[in-house]
């Protein structure tokens, strides 16, 4: 089966996500038949382009999808959780950018690159989830390499930047660079502390463990994706006063022998991923290199020498696009390809 056409809506059009869902949906020449732009009442009535055309947002309620095949919703767990269900029952297949239903087990949470046959088990409840941002770049290359020697611990640490938690985080950033650079007092909203020329090591809210919600979904979701329960990472995650593109140090022991040329090969070959490292001449991905591509990069592969097997990597990747906007796009693809 596949769907010549899908009727499109997009929950949160107006927000940084919703505007690349937009953007990838457009480069990727989706074929649409109808596209509905959703969001709160503060939005209804304003005008966004799409394809040389205006479309104006329309207000999120319980009968904003009829008619509708595939919703990309992104505005929040909370409005995922009341309204994924609703869009469900409406008979569309919603693929879900929030937290909301990544650990459910009756919901596939799916990479296309790691695990694209996850999608056929929308069916029970009609919902997709898409991975955390930090998740989704950091399992490409762990699939990766995996595939060719099976990973035995990853300790990884993120650097992620504001635009992850939104337009008004981005905003808070500029905003407080400013008014530091005029010698004026700094005003914090969306996070607790200075974010301006500050990192902060907290991304969501501190659990019983002691570490971040951010932190054990990036452990519990790479372990959902992978299908290895007992997959063993540990993750610290840290907010980083940049506003586009997730980096992160990530470092992997295997279960035998692997050199950089190898894990280079093996990675340079994964869908998805562009190695940049030729360390000799300054060449590494830096946030730059991401922005507005739907490529993972990966550079500054090197052994660990402090262990029997390991590898030490740099990980890149705009997180609006291959961590949110691009991977949803890419589920929606095949679903409309081979399930619609
Ligand atoms: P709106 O612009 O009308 O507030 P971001 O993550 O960049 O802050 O964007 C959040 C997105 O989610 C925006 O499009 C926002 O719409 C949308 N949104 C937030 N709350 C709701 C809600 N209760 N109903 C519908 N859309 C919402």
């Amino acid at each position: 089966m596949s769907l010549s056409q899908a009727n499109v809506a997009v929950v949160g059009a107006t927000g940084a996500v919703g505007e690349q869902m937009l953007a990838v949906l457009e480069e990727h020449e989706f074929p649409i038949g109808e596209l509905r732009l959703l969001a709160s009442e503060r939005s209804v009535g304003k005008k966004i382009r799409f394809r040389g055309k205006e479309h104006a947002v329309k207000l999120l309620d319980e009968n904003a999808f009829e008619g509708i095949d595939i919703v990309l919703s992104s505005a929040g767990g909370s409005v995922s959780e009341k309204f994924c269900p609703i869009a469900a029952q409406a008979g569309a297949v919603c693929v879900d950018n929030t937290s909301a239903f990544r650990m459910d087990p009756d919901v596939p949470l799916v990479v296309p690159e790691v695990n694209p046959d996850d999608i056929a088990l929308y069916k029970s409840t009609g919902i997709i989830a898409n991975p955390n941002c930090s998740t989704i770049q950091m399992v490409l290359v762990l699939d990766a390499l995996n595939r060719v020697n099976p990973i035995k611990r990853v300790v990884v640490s993120t650097y992620q930047s504001v635009s992850g938690a939104g337009r008004t985080a981005m905003e808070e950033l500029a905003n407080q660079s400013v008014a530091i650079f005029n010698g004026k007092p700094v005003e914090k909203k969306k996070f607790p502390h200075q974010i301006a020329f500050n990192c902060l090591p907290h991304i969501d809210v501190f659990l019983a463990n002691a570490y971040t919600r951010e932190e054990m979904k990036m452990v519990n979701e790479t372990r959902k994706i992978m299908g290895i329960p007992d997959f063993r990472l540990t993750a610290t995650a840290v907010r980083v006063p940049v506003f586009s593109g997730h980096s992160e140090s990530i470092n992997i022991e295997f279960e035998s022998a692997i050199t950089p040329d190898e894990a280079r090969e093996v990675l340079g070959a994964y869908k998805g991923i562009t190695v940049l490292d030729e360390p000799e001449h300054n060449v590494y991905p830096v946030n730059g290199d991401a922005s507005d591509k739907d490529d993972v990069f990966v550079g500054r592969i090197r052994a660990d020498e402090s262990v029997e097997h390991g590898l030490n990597l740099w990980c890149v990747s705009d997180n609006l696009r291959k961590g949110a906007a691009t991977n949803a796009v890419q589920i929606a693809q095949i679903l409309r390809e081979r399930y619609l």
